[in-house]
């Protein structure tokens, strides 16, 4: 059965997902693929069910290729980026979703934890675009999955991770100015709670999260990559350097 939208937007175009194999990252490969695209996707710890979603994909009548790159691994993220646009000929979207949390005090937070926080969550997209934007001609699309908790942090403990997410903001400023030129726009998705292995609907936090929103219900994954696919395509094309909330309000 096709999984196809009835007007596909994004028909002959090339995706690369960092992080495509759970959550937030399979709900885009999904969607980019109905939407028409060819989509790579990188995986670390789940080999099963990023073959299961390249399957999937196959069947409602899409292409996908799954590729193991840890995304804090400069050159293998580079690597697979390259295998990805040598494959299937061409490279037009790259979306950062991988993206890790590290939760503690301050005073007993690993340095180690801090590093790969921002290895995966904020040097991998400055390293993804770098390679990525060697393939994109004029319309290309860079999206990152940052977080609400760029703008709002309301517990402790979180300071490493909103700090990753802040530094999201000004790297997509400065990279819209970097491609604007070449007509590449360069957006920061900024998703408030949304139920996936990282924050389960059903987790310790949640309750308290929702009384915290506007919309006191956690978002979906499909929500944010209906945003994503609409980002990707040729409607959203005045769009760039931008950060763009999809969190219930957690941040008004
Ligand atoms: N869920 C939320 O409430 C929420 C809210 C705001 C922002 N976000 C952001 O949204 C993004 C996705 O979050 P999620 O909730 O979907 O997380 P998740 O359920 O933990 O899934 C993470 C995905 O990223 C992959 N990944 C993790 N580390 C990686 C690495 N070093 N290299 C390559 N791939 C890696 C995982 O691959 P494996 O399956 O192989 O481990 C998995 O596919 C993250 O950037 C997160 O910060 C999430």
């Amino acid at each position: 059965m096709s999984n196809q939208q009835s007007n596909p937007s994004l028909v002959s175009k090339v995706a690369f997902v960092q992080g495509g194999s759970r959550g937030i990252g399979a709900a885009i490969v999904r969607r980019l693929a109905a939407e028409g695209a060819t989509v790579a996707f990188t995986y670390v710890t789940s080999p099963d069910k990023a073959q299961a979603l390249v399957s999937e994909v196959e069947a409602g009548g899409g292409r996908a290729l799954a590729i193991q790159a840890d995304s804090a691994d400069a050159v293998a993220l580079k690597q697979a980026i390259s295998i990805a646009a040598e494959t299937f000929g061409r490279l037009d979207i790259l979306v950062n979703n991988a993206g890790v949390l590290a939760l503690g005090p301050v005073e007993e937070f690993k340095l180690d934890d801090f590093d790969r926080t921002l290895a995966v969550n904020v040097r991998s997209v400055f390293v993804a675009t770098q390679e990525a934007v060697r393939y994109m001609k004029e319309g290309g699309r860079v999206i990152t999955i940052g977080s609400t908790n760029a703008e709002r942090m309301p517990f402790a403990g979180g300071a490493a991770y909103a700090m990753s997410k802040s530094a999201l903001v000004g790297l997509t400023k400065g990279l819209s100015r970097d491609l604007g030129a070449r007509g590449i726009t360069v957006n920061n998705v900024q998703p408030g709670p949304v139920d996936t292995d990282m924050n389960p609907d059903s987790g310790d936090f949640a309750e308290t999260l929702k009384g915290l929103m506007a919309l006191p219900r956690y978002g979906k994954v499909e929500e944010v990559a209906s945003f994503v696919a609409y980002l990707a395509g040729p409607e959203a094309g005045y769009i760039t350097g931008a950060s763009l909330s999809i969190d219930g309000g957690f941040s008004a």
